[in-house]
Protein backbone atom coordinates (compact mmCIF):
# COMPACT_ATOMS: atom_id res chain seq x y z
CA UNK A 1 0.00 0.00 0.00
CA UNK A 2 1.37 3.59 -1.10
CA UNK A 3 0.71 6.77 0.76
CA UNK A 4 0.89 10.14 -1.50
CA UNK A 5 0.67 13.28 0.63
CA UNK A 6 -0.89 16.59 -0.69
CA UNK A 7 -0.30 19.71 1.22
CA UNK A 8 -2.83 22.13 0.53
CA UNK A 9 -4.01 25.71 2.26
CA UNK A 10 -0.88 26.83 4.92
CA UNK A 11 -0.03 23.80 6.64
CA UNK A 12 -2.89 20.97 6.55
CA UNK A 13 -1.93 17.33 4.87
CA UNK A 14 -4.21 15.23 3.22
CA UNK A 15 -3.72 12.02 1.61
CA UNK A 16 -4.64 9.49 -1.53
CA UNK A 17 -3.77 5.88 0.49
CA UNK A 18 -4.03 3.38 -2.70
CA UNK A 19 -2.76 0.02 -3.70
CA UNK A 20 -2.36 -1.17 -7.23
CA UNK A 21 -5.64 -0.07 -8.57
CA UNK A 22 -7.85 1.47 -5.62
CA UNK A 23 -7.47 4.49 -3.63
CA UNK A 24 -8.69 6.43 -0.36
CA UNK A 25 -8.92 10.07 -0.31
CA UNK A 26 -8.45 11.22 3.23
CA UNK A 27 -9.04 14.58 4.30
CA UNK A 28 -9.21 15.37 0.69
CA UNK A 29 -8.23 19.22 0.60
CA UNK A 30 -5.91 19.84 -2.50
CA UNK A 31 -8.84 18.17 -4.83
CA UNK A 32 -7.10 19.30 -8.01
CA UNK A 33 -3.56 17.56 -7.54
CA UNK A 34 -5.34 14.86 -5.81
CA UNK A 35 -7.31 13.92 -8.84
CA UNK A 36 -5.01 14.74 -10.92
CA UNK A 37 -2.34 12.08 -9.56
CA UNK A 38 -4.85 9.54 -9.46
CA UNK A 39 -5.67 10.21 -12.87
CA UNK A 40 -2.25 9.58 -14.08
CA UNK A 41 -1.70 6.09 -12.14
CA UNK A 42 -4.82 5.35 -12.77
CA UNK A 43 -6.17 4.78 -10.04
CA UNK A 44 -9.83 5.01 -9.00
CA UNK A 45 -10.66 6.80 -5.72
CA UNK A 46 -12.91 4.06 -3.99
CA UNK A 47 -14.02 6.24 -0.56
CA UNK A 48 -13.29 9.29 0.83
CA UNK A 49 -12.99 10.01 4.22
CA UNK A 50 -11.69 12.36 6.60
CA UNK A 51 -9.66 11.89 10.18
CA UNK A 52 -11.91 13.95 12.10
CA UNK A 53 -15.10 16.50 10.99
CA UNK A 54 -12.98 19.75 11.41
CA UNK A 55 -13.90 21.89 8.48
CA UNK A 56 -10.05 22.14 7.34
CA UNK A 57 -10.15 18.53 6.71
CA UNK A 58 -13.35 18.05 5.01
CA UNK A 59 -13.39 21.03 3.01
CA UNK A 60 -12.57 18.83 -0.15
CA UNK A 61 -14.77 16.27 0.17
CA UNK A 62 -17.82 17.84 -1.48
CA UNK A 63 -15.77 18.35 -4.77
CA UNK A 64 -14.43 14.70 -4.52
CA UNK A 65 -17.51 13.28 -4.18
CA UNK A 66 -19.17 14.94 -6.83
CA UNK A 67 -15.87 14.21 -9.61
CA UNK A 68 -16.11 10.72 -8.79
CA UNK A 69 -18.00 7.87 -7.80
CA UNK A 70 -16.38 7.32 -4.56
CA UNK A 71 -18.31 6.26 -1.66
CA UNK A 72 -18.37 8.49 1.49
CA UNK A 73 -17.48 7.32 5.18
CA UNK A 74 -18.18 9.30 7.79
CA UNK A 75 -15.59 9.79 10.25
CA UNK A 76 -18.46 9.66 13.42
CA UNK A 77 -19.94 6.53 11.98
CA UNK A 78 -16.87 4.98 13.09
CA UNK A 79 -17.13 3.34 16.62
CA UNK A 80 -14.95 0.32 16.47
CA UNK A 81 -12.37 -1.22 14.64
CA UNK A 82 -12.96 -1.38 11.01
CA UNK A 83 -11.05 -2.66 7.96
CA UNK A 84 -11.29 -1.02 4.21
CA UNK A 85 -9.82 -3.14 1.50
CA UNK A 86 -8.14 -1.32 -1.33
CA UNK A 87 -7.76 -4.00 -4.23
CA UNK A 88 -6.80 -7.16 -1.75
CA UNK A 89 -4.99 -5.10 0.77
CA UNK A 90 -6.37 -4.22 4.17
CA UNK A 91 -6.40 -0.58 6.12
CA UNK A 92 -7.46 -0.38 9.44
CA UNK A 93 -9.00 2.49 10.87
CA UNK A 94 -9.59 2.84 15.19
CA UNK A 95 -10.95 5.25 17.16
CA UNK A 96 -8.45 8.23 18.39
CA UNK A 97 -10.68 10.71 20.54
CA UNK A 98 -9.28 13.55 22.55
CA UNK A 99 -8.59 16.21 19.72
CA UNK A 100 -11.95 15.63 18.29
CA UNK A 101 -14.62 12.66 19.67
CA UNK A 102 -14.96 11.74 15.97
CA UNK A 103 -10.95 11.36 15.44
CA UNK A 104 -10.02 8.19 13.95
CA UNK A 105 -6.24 6.75 12.67
CA UNK A 106 -5.47 4.72 9.85
CA UNK A 107 -3.06 2.35 10.04
CA UNK A 108 -1.46 0.60 7.08
CA UNK A 109 1.61 -1.98 6.93
CA UNK A 110 4.31 0.48 7.89
CA UNK A 111 2.42 4.03 8.47
CA UNK A 112 -0.14 6.11 10.43
CA UNK A 113 -2.44 8.30 9.43
CA UNK A 114 -2.92 10.25 12.23
CA UNK A 115 -5.29 13.36 11.53
CA UNK A 116 -4.47 16.13 14.49
CA UNK A 117 -3.89 13.50 17.11
CA UNK A 118 -0.44 13.12 16.78
CA UNK A 119 1.56 15.40 14.60
CA UNK A 120 5.29 15.11 13.57
CA UNK A 121 6.64 16.67 16.64
CA UNK A 122 3.61 17.69 18.46
CA UNK A 123 0.01 16.46 19.40
CA UNK A 124 -3.30 18.18 18.67
CA UNK A 125 -5.36 20.10 21.00
CA UNK A 126 -7.31 18.14 23.29
CA UNK A 127 -10.86 20.06 22.25
CA UNK A 128 -13.14 17.43 23.81
CA UNK A 129 -11.50 18.14 27.30
CA UNK A 130 -11.45 14.34 27.92
CA UNK A 131 -7.53 14.45 28.60
CA UNK A 132 -7.62 10.43 29.58
CA UNK A 133 -9.13 9.55 26.50
CA UNK A 134 -6.59 11.50 24.09
CA UNK A 135 -3.69 10.00 26.45
CA UNK A 136 -5.58 5.85 25.67
CA UNK A 137 -5.23 6.96 21.80
CA UNK A 138 -1.74 8.26 21.76
CA UNK A 139 -1.07 5.11 24.25
CA UNK A 140 -2.71 2.94 21.46
CA UNK A 141 -0.41 4.67 18.40
CA UNK A 142 2.74 4.34 20.87
CA UNK A 143 2.20 0.99 21.61
CA UNK A 144 3.15 0.35 17.82
CA UNK A 145 6.64 -0.63 15.97
CA UNK A 146 8.66 2.57 16.05
CA UNK A 147 9.44 1.69 12.37
CA UNK A 148 5.64 3.09 11.52
CA UNK A 149 5.68 6.01 9.91
CA UNK A 150 3.77 9.18 10.96
CA UNK A 151 1.49 11.09 8.82
CA UNK A 152 -0.15 13.72 10.33
CA UNK A 153 -2.87 16.20 9.42
CA UNK A 154 -0.51 19.19 9.50
CA UNK A 155 2.85 20.57 8.91
CA UNK A 156 4.01 22.40 12.53
CA UNK A 157 7.38 21.02 12.18
CA UNK A 158 9.34 24.22 12.57
CA UNK A 159 7.32 25.72 15.47
CA UNK A 160 7.27 22.69 17.02
CA UNK A 161 10.78 22.09 17.42
CA UNK A 162 11.33 25.80 19.08
CA UNK A 163 8.54 24.44 21.42
CA UNK A 164 10.80 21.02 22.06
CA UNK A 165 13.95 22.93 21.97
CA UNK A 166 12.79 25.00 25.36
CA UNK A 167 11.20 21.99 26.77
CA UNK A 168 14.16 19.99 26.52
CA UNK A 169 17.19 22.27 26.16
CA UNK A 170 19.53 19.38 25.88
CA UNK A 171 17.82 17.07 23.76
CA UNK A 172 20.46 15.98 21.09
CA UNK A 173 17.86 14.22 18.55
CA UNK A 174 15.81 17.33 17.94
CA UNK A 175 18.84 18.37 15.56
CA UNK A 176 18.59 15.19 13.75
CA UNK A 177 15.10 15.75 13.23
CA UNK A 178 14.88 19.03 11.92
CA UNK A 179 17.71 18.06 9.25
CA UNK A 180 15.62 15.23 8.12
CA UNK A 181 12.50 17.59 7.96
CA UNK A 182 11.51 18.42 4.14
CA UNK A 183 8.31 20.70 3.93
CA UNK A 184 7.79 18.73 0.37
CA UNK A 185 7.02 15.60 2.25
CA UNK A 186 6.00 15.49 5.74
CA UNK A 187 6.95 12.23 7.69
CA UNK A 188 9.04 10.97 10.54
CA UNK A 189 8.59 7.77 11.98
CA UNK A 190 7.03 6.55 15.79
CA UNK A 191 10.38 6.37 16.88
CA UNK A 192 11.61 9.52 15.87
CA UNK A 193 8.75 11.13 17.39
CA UNK A 194 9.28 9.38 20.69
CA UNK A 195 12.73 10.95 20.95
CA UNK A 196 11.72 14.50 20.52
CA UNK A 197 7.77 15.04 20.65
CA UNK A 198 7.87 15.80 24.42
CA UNK A 199 4.19 15.17 24.41
CA UNK A 200 5.15 11.76 24.15
CA UNK A 201 8.32 11.50 26.44
CA UNK A 202 6.33 11.29 29.23
CA UNK A 203 8.30 7.75 29.71
CA UNK A 204 11.59 9.26 28.71
CA UNK A 205 14.05 9.63 32.04
CA UNK A 206 14.87 13.18 31.06
CA UNK A 207 11.69 14.44 30.85
CA UNK A 208 10.34 12.81 34.19
CA UNK A 209 13.10 14.72 35.90
CA UNK A 210 12.07 18.16 33.99
CA UNK A 211 8.16 17.22 35.91
CA UNK A 212 10.54 16.68 39.50
CA UNK A 213 12.24 19.91 39.22
CA UNK A 214 8.58 21.56 38.97
CA UNK A 215 7.27 19.75 41.82
CA UNK A 216 4.59 17.87 39.04
CA UNK A 217 3.50 14.17 40.53
CA UNK A 218 5.17 11.47 38.22
CA UNK A 219 3.88 8.23 39.23
CA UNK A 220 1.84 7.18 36.90
CA UNK A 221 2.17 7.74 33.10
CA UNK A 222 -0.88 9.45 33.17
CA UNK A 223 -0.18 12.18 35.75
CA UNK A 224 3.39 12.84 33.66
CA UNK A 225 1.44 12.76 30.44
CA UNK A 226 -1.12 15.32 32.28
CA UNK A 227 1.11 17.31 33.64
CA UNK A 228 3.30 17.75 30.27
CA UNK A 229 -0.11 18.96 29.11
CA UNK A 230 -0.51 21.25 31.91
CA UNK A 231 3.18 23.06 31.88
CA UNK A 232 3.12 23.29 27.77
FE1 LIG B 1 -8.63 19.50 13.91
Amino acid sequence: MFVKQFKYSADNLGYLVFSTSEGIAIDAGGVDDMLAFAEKNALHIKYVINTHSHHDHTQGNAAILERTNAQFIDCKQIRSDQTLMLDKESLEVFCTPGHTDDSVTFKGDDFLITGDTLFNGTVGNCFTGDLHAFFLSLKRLMSLSGHFKIYGGHDYVIESMEMAKTIEKENPHIEAYLKKYTPGLVVSTLADELRVNPYIRFNAPPMIKNLQKRNMPVDTEFDRFNGIMEIY
